[in-house]
């Protein structure tokens, strides 16, 4: 497995376009409540987003998204949204999985998938086993999915495998138990709605992120709008701890007086 730079251990590689996108795609609710329809109504639109939105990723080189389908929190909605929304995800991996096979997508899925149903378990483990050599983007979805889980999960897995270790553990003893270990960490993180939280999304991934809230809601999220979000991400001076000065010597040329004056050739 690729190892990816920790962005507090050192610092990671920015381009123009972020490498790793990670959503938080909220506003389905209110969305179809505007428009006197069912909740859920909202939620099935918000898949048709997700299409339209993987393409976006797809066409301008983005290679990571990661998009939060629902929270360990989300079990205390009420149980026909709940059970609506497992439902949508079965439908939603039957429809799409050839689509996104034949667009060279990788599919992952993180969280705590031991609670969901056996239908939607095979279809998940089949969905990434059959994508699982796709390389154009890697899309996963967090679904049951809490930081604090998979934080959790990550040092209890340590623990068993390194007993010996306990008391002394580093970031990169900790990192490949990380739920998330085949990706980078978060580039740019997006959250539609207009909440401006993480809800125990990716605690520990988002360390450095650039953080984009728009009051768009999810189900009216488009690729202009993913454009506007990368051209705030542009705008933005990455430190990573540093100071601007020492960003802005890195860029230019460095001549010391100590470096000889180069003779003009033609003089
Ligand atoms: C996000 O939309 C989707 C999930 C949490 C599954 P919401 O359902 O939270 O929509 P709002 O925030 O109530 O409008
Ligand atoms: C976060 O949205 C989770 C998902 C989008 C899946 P919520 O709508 O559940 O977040 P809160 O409860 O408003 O913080
Ligand atoms: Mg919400």
């Amino acid at each position: 497995m690729a190892i990816f730079t920790s962005s507090t251990q050192a610092i990671p590689e920015s381009g123009d376009v972020p490498q790793h996108v990670a959503i938080i795609m909220d506003g389905n609710g209110r969305w179809a409540r505007k428009r006197f329809m069912p909740r859920v109504a909202g939620h099935k639109r918000g898949v048709e987003t997700l299409r339209t939105v993987i393409k976006a990723c797809v066409a301008r080189g983005i290679r990571y998204l990661t998009v939060f389908a629902f929270s360990s929190e989300n079990w205390r909605r009420p149980p026909e949204e709940v059970s609506f929304l497992m439902n949508l995800f079965v439908s939603a991996l039957n429809d799409e999985i050839d689509r996104l096979h034949a667009n060279g997508v990788r599919l992952k899925v993180v969280g705590d998938l031991s609670p969901f149903e056996p239908r939607l378990r095979t279809l998940i483990a089949e969905g990434e086993a059959r994508t699982a050599e796709n390389s154009r983007l890697t899309l996963t979805i967090a679904a049951n999915y809490g930081g604090r889980w998979d934080i959790l999960q990550a040092v209890n897995r340590l623990v068993q495998a390194r007993p010996e270790k306990a008391g002394d553990y580093r970031e990169e003893d900790l990192a490949p138990y990380l739920a998330m270990a085949y990706a980078p960490e978060p580039d740019l993180f997006i959250r539609t709605g207009g909440e401006q939280r993480i809800s125990n999304f990716l605690l520990w991934q988002l360390a450095y992120a650039e953080f984009f809230f728009t009051d768009r809601l999810w189900p009216e999220f488009d690729a202009a709008a993913l454009d506007e979000a990368i051209a705030s991400f542009r705008q933005r001076e990455r430190r990573f701890g540093r100071t601007s000065e020492q960003l802005t010597a890195g860029r230019e040329p460095r001549v010391s007086l100590a470096d000889p004056v180069p003779q003009d050739q033609n003089a």
